[in-house]
């Protein structure tokens, strides 16, 4: 294309994408990035809990790949972004503090929030009458949204090229940065995507009605460029990708090859998405990987989100591989996903070394709850949040407690000990009684001396409840989206 004409449809995207709500956009972080070796203690007295050496939760600078690997075949590596197993990886000096990685945690619970209230209320992004109000969400200068945690590799075109995308079951597009850049890409570590260089790229034409599709995975209606069709997406704070809407080959493995994938080909895209190539979305909106590929893998997939950042894990799509084992509990979606796209949960409870903290159902009923991979830290209501505090620290009594890091209020200084033991937590789900976190997804780990729990209350107790990623660590997690149901298996990486 040429740059000039790019210009008019960049500005009407640049005014209505601020129009729109935020969508969810993904966040950094690699909680408890240490290599953690729990042991599995069965004895009597220690049921409950998980030892661990403080040593073990050191960040490890060499990559260890996990050495189970998942049955199926459309299987991916994934990886955390900034750890030494990712494509991405890069200096010290480039990727977030702590705080800045939970500072955009926060972000990104705003928006999924925005999102969440706009959609009940029964007014679509789409409508931009009703959308004037968020034209006053402040944007924020300089540093933009960080994105994403985990990422995976997926060939692109034919030839086929190599990016690295951050996987988001809070997104419905998938996109990546395309030549010409005409307005801006940000850095990406791999070479950006050149479609007039593959010989199976195709625009969408802005009759076609596959973009008029686009309102409902991007918020923001369509616009057209020389009878292109352009799509427009706003993540939270500044983060956007906006360009022609392609359709292209997609190929996860030498037997699994997609042609005439729909993505967003980026020719404007800004945000720290950390050297990522773009996105793969994963919820369930009709133009979402999984919709897209539910003819060969029935809307099936599964993954398992690594131990550490030096560590991997997978990301498998496709029943029979992995995940359809007996030992997967599935909870049904809930009310949540009739209105959006999210992969909505009903929480029924959380327990605390064996014990149901005293939890009011109607706590988690007014809230509701969301499964996100892009999310770090569980967000909980805040009487949920305050039950399982107090049973947390009742239980860790013997230990010094230390400074708050952000919104993280129950920190650790376990400086002085070569051991240490924490009570295990389970959720509940409806259906899917006591899934059982791993000891990986218990803390966030900054330093020996600051090691916290990895949970923080809503402000709000209509907020919605997110079971986020640190807690998803290692589980099994089976997304059957024809069958609408999530399942939460054994460790398998
Ligand atoms: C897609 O459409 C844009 C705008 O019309 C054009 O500049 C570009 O060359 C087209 N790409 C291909 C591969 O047809
Ligand atoms: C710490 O745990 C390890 C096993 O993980 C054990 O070998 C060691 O004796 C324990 N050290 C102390 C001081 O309890």
């Amino acid at each position: 294309m040429t740059t000039p004409n790019s210009s008019s449809f960049l500005g009407f995207f640049l005014v209505t994408t601020l129009l729109v709500f935020l969508s969810s956009s993904k966040k950094l972080g690699f909680a408890f990035a240490g290599r953690q070796k729990i042991e599995s203690n069965n004895h009597l007295l220690h049921h409950h809990t998980h030892t661990v050496e403080v040593s073990s939760l050191l960040p490890s600078t060499t990559c260890s790949p996990s050495t189970k690997a998942p049955n199926g075949k459309a299987s991916l590596k994934v990886a955390h972004k900034y750890g030494p197993c990712s494509q991405l990886h890069q200096d010290k000096a480039k990727t977030p503090t702590h705080a800045e990685i939970l500072q955009q945690d926060e972000s990104r619970v705003k928006s999924i929030n925005s999102r969440l209230s706009n959609k009940l209320a029964g007014r679509g992004n789409n409508d931009l009458r009703n959308s004037e109000a968020s034209t006053n969400i402040p944007a924020k200068s300089g540093s933009t949204v960080g994105t994403g945690n985990y990422v995976v590799t997926i060939g692109f075109g034919t030839p086929k090229k190599d990016l690295t995308l951050i996987f988001d079951t809070g997104s419905d597009i998938t996109w990546t940065q395309c030549e010409p850049c005409s307005k801006s890409c940000y850095q990406q570590k791999e070479p950006i995507f050149n479609p007039s260089a593959s010989n199976t790229y195709t625009n969408i034409t802005c009759s076609s009605n596959l973009c008029s599709k686009l309102v409902s995975a991007t918020g923001v209606t369509p616009g057209c460029s020389t009878s292109t069709c352009v799509y427009g997406i706003q993540y939270g704070d500044q983060s956007f990708s906006v360009g022609f809407f392609g359709k292209e080959r997609l190929t996860l493995t030498p037997t699994d090859v997609f042609d005439d994938f729909l993505f967003g080909c980026g020719q404007n895209n800004q945000g720290l998405f950390g050297g990522s190539a773009g996105l793969l979305g994963l919820a369930r909106d009709p133009l979402s990987f999984v919709q897209q590929t539910t003819p060969k893998y029935g809307g099936f997939f599964s993954y398992c989100l690594p131990s550490s950042s030096s560590s991997t894990g997978h990301l498998t799509f496709g029943k029979g591989s992995g995940g359809a084992s007996n030992a997967v509990k599935f909870t049904s979606l809930s009310k949540v996903s009739d209105s959006t796209s999210f992969y909505g949960l009903d929480t029924t409870g959380i327990s605390v070394k064996g014990t149901s903290l005293a939890i009011s159902p109607s706590v988690f009923s007014a809230s509701g709850t969301i499964i996100d991979s892009g999310t770090v830290i569980t967000r909980l209501p805040p009487a949920a949040y305050s039950a399982l505090k107090s049973a947390f620290r009742e239980a860790m009594k013997a230990y010094p407690l230390t400074d708050p890091l952000s919104i993280l209020d129950t920190c650790y200084d376990f400086s002085k000990y070569d051991n240490v033991s924490f009570p295990k937590i389970a959720f509940s789900f409806s259906g899917a009684a006591n899934v059982l976190l791993d000891g990986t997804g218990v803390f966030y780990f900054t330093k020996t001396s600051q090691v916290c729990l990895a949970f923080a209350a809503n402000g709000d107790a209509s907020d919605v409840a997110i079971f986020g990623n640190v807690q998803q660590k290692r589980l099994e997690v089976v997304y059957d989206v024809a069958g609408r149901r999530v399942g939460f298996g054994p460790a398998s990486c």
